[in-house]
């Protein structure tokens, strides 16, 4: 479209989105990692950022921010009182050149929760279907179910993998086919075949979005080259995880323009916080940062996981910052157990219901974790009733339709 009043690319997007937006109408919440987290199982308690409280429930990065991010964001906090859209352009540049990519390509938003619920609201629906793995991150079904759109959740394959042909004869009417790699919960990964495979056999119309949120913690090959190539793959990326910044929101999707344009009629492309901008850009400009962490977490994960092989606890590998444990039992007790001695793991997956998502945290916090957890096992901590406060947002109120 002719850029008729020469109004900057990021403004000028954001104010074409706001009519489209208006007239479909549409109100939904943006559902979270932490409100899933707080939902299902506890609330964290108000004063767990200052009471030693070890938060391994939300899949949150405990490092925070690397040290140049944090100097960025600290030096732009002097220019809050300004708009932001040419910093938002210089991430989209800097984003779009490091994939080769066009401008037209890339979207930054606050986190990538916000396109995750757009995308799966343009292109699910009444009559298109939203397919998903068991055990998946369940933000997009709430979003589909926000439309009306039939949630079809399909098994893990053996492996762990996604099933993509048990998705596929599971969505023949679908619009929506969500792959997480390395997926959450269970941190295992989906080939780029089996997901090309998905791509070739979808049914018309359908997309598929590729939530790649933990990807830079793992092997995995990612699936940008689909989205080079013009394929019906929309990429969500995101700065919450490897790069520690859940907090400053900075996030990014990737696919082809006239994908990105659909997306962005369901609520437009607000001003990104510059803070945030300028910690993403300072990120990327460090080259260690990446490889550093990734160790990290490889280093402690694997640190954890000798000790529950040693211990004989069952658990899944995972190549991410999250695994899932098996309590053996139901194990809303045993995560209640181990929020008794002030340590929050994570949340069920009513397909494994004996399984508690664990998020990797620092050293010293997964030593906690281990006396904890023996604990627990061991019965020598068991949860009392009424100690764990109750639900403060009841997302159990939505009606999957599977
Ligand atoms: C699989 C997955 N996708 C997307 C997100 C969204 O994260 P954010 O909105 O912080 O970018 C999360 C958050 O935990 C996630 O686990």
């Amino acid at each position: 479209m002719a850029n008729d009043l020469n109004i900057p690319s990021a403004s000028r997007r954001t104010f074409l989105s706001l009519s489209a937006a208006a007239s479909a109408g549409l109100a939904f919440g943006i559902v979270t990692e932490p409100m899933l987290a707080n939902a299902r199982v506890h609330n964290l308690p108000k004063d767990a950022m200052s009471n030693g409280a070890i938060r391994i429930d939300a899949n949150e990065n405990p490092l925070g921010p690397g040290a140049s991010a944090r100097e960025a964001a600290a030096a732009m906090v002097s220019q809050g009182g300004r708009y932001s859209d040419w910093l938002t352009d210089d991430l989209v540049k800097t984003l779009a050149e490091m994939e080769g990519l066009k401008l037209e390509q890339v979207r930054v938003y606050p986190g990538s929760s916000e396109p995750l619920h757009h995308a799966v609201t343009t292109f699910a629906s009444g009559q298109r279907s939203y397919v998903t793995a068991d055990p998946g991150y369940e933000a997009g079904m709430f979003a589909a179910n926000a439309v009306g759109a039939k949630v079809v959740k399909v098994p893990l394959t053996k492996s762990y993998a996604h099933d993509v042909k048990a998705m596929l004869a599971a969505g023949p009417d679908a619009g929506v086919f969500y792959i997480c790699t390395p997926n959450n919960p269970t941190g295992t990964l989906t080939s780029h075949s089996d997901i090309e495979y998905l791509v070739e056999n979808k049914p018309k119309g359908s997309v598929v979005l590729v939530d790649e949120a933990y990807i830079h913690f793992s092997d995995a090959i990612s699936v940008m080259d689909l989205v080079k190539a013009g394929k019906d793959v929309i990429l969500l990326r995101t700065f919450s995880k490897i790069y520690g910044m859940a907090g400053l929101r900075c996030g990014a999707v990737y696919a082809r323009p006239d994908l990105l344009e659909k997306i962005e009629n369901y609520g437009g492309w607000n001003a990104m916080p510059i803070t945030a901008l300028a910690a993403a850009s300072a990120s990327l400009k460090d080259a260690q940062l990446l490889p550093e962490r990734k160790r990290i977490n490889a280093n402690i994960r694997g640190q954890v996981f000798a000790w529950l092989d040693r211990n004989g606890y069952a658990y899944v590998p995972s190549e991410s910052n999250c695994f899932m444990l098996d309590a053996k039992r139901p194990a809303k007790a045993a995560i209640d157990a181990m929020a008794k001695q002030n340590i929050f793991v994570g949340r069920i997956w009513p397909a494994w219901p004996t399984y508690t998502r664990i998020t990797v945290g620092t050293a010293p916090e997964m030593e906690q974790f281990q006396v904890a957890w023996q604990k627990v096992m061991s019965g020598a901590v068991v949860a009392s009733a009424g100690a764990i406060p109750s639900r403060k947002r009841n997302l159990d109120g939505i009606v999957i339709r599977a």
